[in-house]
């Protein structure tokens, strides 16, 4: 080979009469600046190299190209801006191969379609996920992908963000020709010649014409993604944009709909929603730097042991067994054990029936369970995690006799959603191998793992709790010891904001269409009953010695408590579930035992707008949060965020309550606190650290980056 522009981002060296200009952009190869320019210039210069025949591009290391550099959205955009370089690489007089491996993602796949042959190598994975930033494929995506496999597979791909294997591509259209082996640069030299020879001439996506002839049957199918979007994506602001793209496709000619796409991809790009979604996006992969993990490595981890077989025992074994590791659960009698199997073996009838898994596979991850009585069958086990009754009595009798039985260096987890961790360890020899692994119900289902340290917890323990995440696909967090550590504390603070709320004169029903409002899946009441009042009620029970006898207490989920309504599960809570419904309606006698309570504490009602309960609320969370970050029980804002986008709903697009602080402002925050305070001084107390950031005039984002 040959050298022919300086190694840089892309660079490009001639294989005989091939040149391959390879993007070496560590670690994705994201479409940086740089790289569009090195790119773009090594495109032009083959145009007039008398020894160049044809042009392959391909990606460094594990991936094609992962898309535009997400970290330069929000930036003056620098030149030549990607849809440029497409239309550049699709102008080319020399025919251009792209061989896919890895990542070929949003401007990545673009790339690849503004190429004129492509081919794929079974490790490829495919997609337009720009819907997930919040944006559109700003680089003829939604021209040139409708063009080449019909509008309506491209709709499925541009507004899902799925990825699609090398098989599903070249089904759908989307490759040509699957690569054998690993390596990307020897399939694409090999799959380049045989075109050379075929005498390939440059063939471009943009006179694509078959996928869209019939033009009224496209129209068809982005009338109906247009509907499905205003069905199910309500409140997101690209799918709409992405449908009105894909129509341009198919009314306008090429040029014109590249400037359609460009004016809708900018008008996402100054959306609000881009921001929080790019927020979450990076939010997520911070998680993982936290100072244990450079101290600590993980410990060995090959097999798990689950102290409990209820709820959240069964849902942390399922969740387990999907990671192909094995269990073995201990419960307290054959009984309890039994039902804990069957709660196992119900979440896999459950997937065999939807057609999720097979029935050997749900054979094979049964396999890896075994149950117990007795501790003794833990003394294997790399990491045991308890998950018994929320009480510290029983916890410290399960913990000492995990003391007793566990192998020297096996980690010890407690499942407890607001016990101390410090005074648990206290009945073992070693504190230093045990922290919290709070789970989130369903266990096998919800994303978020808190990894909550106690002051003795050791680094390679706490990396141990990461790997394990690692190894389940959960997102892990950090958080210290506190009662509720990061999401639970902040929860009941803003959930007794709702309360004071419903005292002073909002329905249950008018504050969860508030919060829903807000882009909520659903409000706290509907939470509630979902959750079970009585999980709530035994917290509260267990907190009334320690409560703050200045802090106005609403008793009216006690009031529902008593007469036994938990919600759901009774059928009736905040609503009423007539024969098992899982949706609920509202109670006229809820709204009664309301008013009583309300004439009890001598409140006058008053109305509440949509716009007062979102303020609130949020304000109570955000207060909550920032306190919750001044006494470090989380390492940065980020890190609260993402608990509360993958464990309580808080909606994507919002990037999580910190974002939205930052978004609308911290005074403004401030001010609603201090309005509130007014009212409930002893409830409503400004954090410090908020009022440190708006006398400064920072925001939270510079504690991120700090
Ligand atoms: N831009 C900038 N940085 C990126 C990036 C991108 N497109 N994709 C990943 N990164 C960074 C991550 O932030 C992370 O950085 P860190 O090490 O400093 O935390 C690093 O690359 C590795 O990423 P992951 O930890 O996610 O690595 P994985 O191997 O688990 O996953 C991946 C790799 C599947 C490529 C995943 O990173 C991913 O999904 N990336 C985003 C893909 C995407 O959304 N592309 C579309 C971008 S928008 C676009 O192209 C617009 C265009 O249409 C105009
Ligand atoms: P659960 O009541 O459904 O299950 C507890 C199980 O522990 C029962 O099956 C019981 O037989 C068993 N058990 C009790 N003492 C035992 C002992 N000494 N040895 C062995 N097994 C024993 O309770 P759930 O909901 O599963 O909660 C368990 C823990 O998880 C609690 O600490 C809870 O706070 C926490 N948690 C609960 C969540 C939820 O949504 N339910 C969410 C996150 C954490």
């Amino acid at each position: 080979m040959t050298d022919h522009t300086n190694a840089g981002a892309a660079h490009a060296r001639r294989d005989e009469d091939i040149l391959v200009i390879t993007i070496d952009h560590p670690p994705v190869n994201a479409l940086s600046a740089d790289v569009r320019r090195d790119l773009s210039a090594a495109v032009d210069a083959a145009q007039s190299d008398p020894l160049v025949r044809a042009i392959l591009l391909v990606g460094a290391g594990k991936n094609f190209i992962a898309g535009a550099d997400i970290r330069e959205f929000g930036k003056p955009p620098k030149a030549p801006i990607l849809p440029d370089v497409c239309n550049q690489i699709e102008a080319s007089q020399k025919p251009v191969v792209a061989v896919l491996h890895g990542a070929a993602l949003g401007g990545g796949l673009e790339i690849a379609l503004a190429a004129h042959y492509r081919i794929a190598l079974a490790s490829a994975k495919l997609g337009l996920p720009e819907v997930n930033l919040g944006l559109l494929p700003g680089a003829g995506g939604t021209q040139r992908t409708p063009r080449l496999i019909g509008a309506a597979a491209a709709l499925d791909l541009m507004l899902s963000g799925k990825h699609l294997s090398a098989d599903a591509a070249l089904k759908a259209g989307l490759v040509d020709t699957i690569g054998e082996g690993s390596d990307a640069l020897s399939a694409g030299l090999t799959y380049t010649r045989q075109l050379l020879a075929q005498g390939a001439a440059p063939r471009r996506s943009r006179d694509a014409t078959a996928a869209l002839a019939d033009r009224a049957a496209a129209l068809a199918e982005a009338a109906a993604a247009g509907e499905h979007v205003a069905k199910t994506l309500r409140g997101l602001y690209s799918p709409a944009k992405i449908v009105e793209a894909v129509r341009a496709a198919i009314e306008q000619p090429f040029d014109e709909g590249l400037r359609t796409e460009r004016a809708l991809f900018l008008q996402c790009l100054d959306s609000p929603q881009r921001a929080g979604l790019v927020h979450a996006f990076f939010a997520e992969r911070e998680t993982t730097k936290i100072p244990e993990l450079k101290e600590g490595k993980a410990r060995r981890l090959d097999s798990v042991g689950v102290v409990g077989g209820g709820t959240m025992g069964a849902g942390i074994a399922v969740s387990v067994l999907d990671a192909g590791l094995p269990v073995v659960m201990v419960e307290q009698d054959d009984a309890a054990l039994e039902r804990g199997r069957a709660r196992i073996t119900q979440v896999y009838d459950l997937l065999v029936k939807k057609g999720r898994i097979s029935a050997d596979e749900r054979d094979a991850r049964l396999a890896r369970f075994t149950g117990a009585t007795s501790y003794d069958a833990l003394d294997n086990a790399d990491l045991i995690i308890e998950a018994v009754f929320e009480d510290m009595d029983v916890k410290l009798g399960v913990f000492a006799q995990l003391d007793r039985v566990a192998k020297p260096g096996a980690v010890l987890a407690t499942n407890t959603s607001y016990l101390d961790v410090d005074r648990i360890a206290t009945a073992t020899r070693g504190p230093a191998d045990v922290l919290g692994l709070h789970f989130f119900s369903p266990a096998n289902i919800m994303k978020l793992l808190e990894v909550v340290v106690g002051a003795h917890t050791a680094p390679d323990t706490v990396a141990t709790g990461f790997e394990l995440a690692r190894r389940l696909r959960k997102t892990a967090v950090r958080a210290g010891v506190c009662d509720g550590f990061i999401g639970n504390r902040i929860l009941a603070v803003h959930r007794q904001a709702a309360d004071m709320m419903m005292e002073d004169g909002a329905s249950p029903y008018d504050i969860d269409a508030a919060v829903r409002g807000f882009g909520y899946p659903m409000g706290p009441y509907q939470m509630a009953d979902l959750a079970g009042g009585d999980i709530g009620w035994a917290t509260r029970k267990r907190r009334a010695a320690t409560r703050d006898p200045a802090v106005r207490y609403v008793q009216i989920p006690d009031c529902l408590c008593e007469r036994g309504w938990f919600g759901q599960k009774t059928g009736r809570g905040f609503y009423l579930y007539p024969d098992g419904a899982r949706l609920g309606t509202q109670d006229p006698e809820v709204l009664a035992i309301i008013d009583d309570e309300r004439t009890r504490a001598r409140v006058t009602p008053r109305a509440f707008t949509q716009e007062d309960i979102q303020r609130r609320y949020l304000a109570a969370m955000i207060n909550e949060a920032a306190n919750v970050l001044h006494q470090g029980i989380a390492l940065r804002p980020s890190d609260v965020d993402v608990v509360f986008l993958s464990g309580y709903g808080f909606p994507r697009y919002h990037g999580g309550p910190m974002h939205y602080a930052d978004s609308v402002g911290l005074g403004s925050v401030l001010a609603d606190i201090r309005a509130c305070a007014k009212e409930d001084p002893a409830f409503w107390k400004p954090s410090p650290l908020l009022v440190q950031l708006v006398e400064s005039g920072r925001n939270f984002a510079s504690l991120n980056a700090a």
